[in-house]
């Protein structure tokens, strides 16, 4: 997968792309990272890149014309009205984008090609949008300064899923996989300043210790993410023992 990325401020991204899995995936060829300084694109002497709203009202804009050009110099990059095949998505980071979700990290981890777009300031040129942008993503519900923290999230939970970059028996398990947080995690040694890891982790017994993970990530999720517990999300046997839980609780 190669990730185009869009940024006034590249040098960002210096450390965190030699890091960990991103940096790991580098390496094997699987996922390749490019970043463009749209500052590059600007045409003027001070290389201008933002300008007032139109309209009024504070803050500055990213002005289009660099930033179409940064684009235009990615050739997987389509316009809206272009006859040529599908091209690759355009994603613009902004927190009026739709919820970015493991979900949609997995589709995303299908794609050859990704843009990214980084806004700065109050955003870029809607224009921008309308011509070339085919996802708008947030990552949550507050407001960054910048996309290019929010670009970082979404390159660490697709990077992931591609394939080959680790391993597929680490993914199954993990939170949101069955629609639940996960249950908690334990090594060695058995006792650490007098806490013992729970006596069913040691025992070996596999059926009696995945019941006894599903049934703490039942209550972790009751716990802090109750909306993840609405009626038909549950495959069935954690929709019993969720119900079980909860008659005891109430009884
Ligand atoms: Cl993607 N960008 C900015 N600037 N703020 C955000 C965001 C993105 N997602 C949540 N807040």
């Amino acid at each position: 997968m190669t990730i185009h990325l869009l940024t006034l401020f590249p040098e960002i991204f210096q450390g965190y792309r030699e890091a960990s899995i991103l940096g790991r995936a580098i390496e094997l060829g699987q996922v390749s990272l490019k970043l463009i300084d749209i500052r590059d694109f600007a045409r003027d002497r001070h290389r201008t890149c933002d300008d007032y709203t139109y309209g009024g009202g504070a803050g500055m804009v990213l002005k289009p014309e660099p930033l179409a050009a940064a684009l235009r110099s990615i050739p997987g990059v389509r316009s809206r009205d272009e006859a040529r095949g599908p091209g690759a998505r355009v994603v613009y980071l902004t927190p009026s984008g739709r919820l970015w979700t493991q979900e949609l990290a997995a589709k995303a981890a299908q794609e050859r090609e990704i843009v990214l777009i980084c806004g700065r300031y109050e955003g870029i040129d809607q224009r921008i949008v309308d011509e070339f942008v085919t996802d708008e993503i947030s990552i949550g519900d507050y407001v960054l300064a910048g996309g290019e923290v929010a670009a970082m999230v979404l390159i660490d939970t697709v990077v992931r899923l591609v394939e080959g970059v680790i391993k597929a028996h680490s993914l199954a398990e993990e939170s949101f996989r069955r629609g639940l947080l996960e249950y908690p995690q334990y090594t060695r040694p058995a006792e650490f300043e007098g806490r013992r890891v729970p006596e069913v982790l040691l025992t070996g017994n596999h059926a009696q210790i995945e019941r006894w993970r599903l049934e703490r990530s039942l209550e972790k999720t009751l716990q802090c993410r109750p909306d993840l517990l609405q009626p038909g999300r549950l495959d069935p046997e954690a929709a019993r023992l969720l119900e079980q839980m909860r008659s005891k609780g109430e009884g």
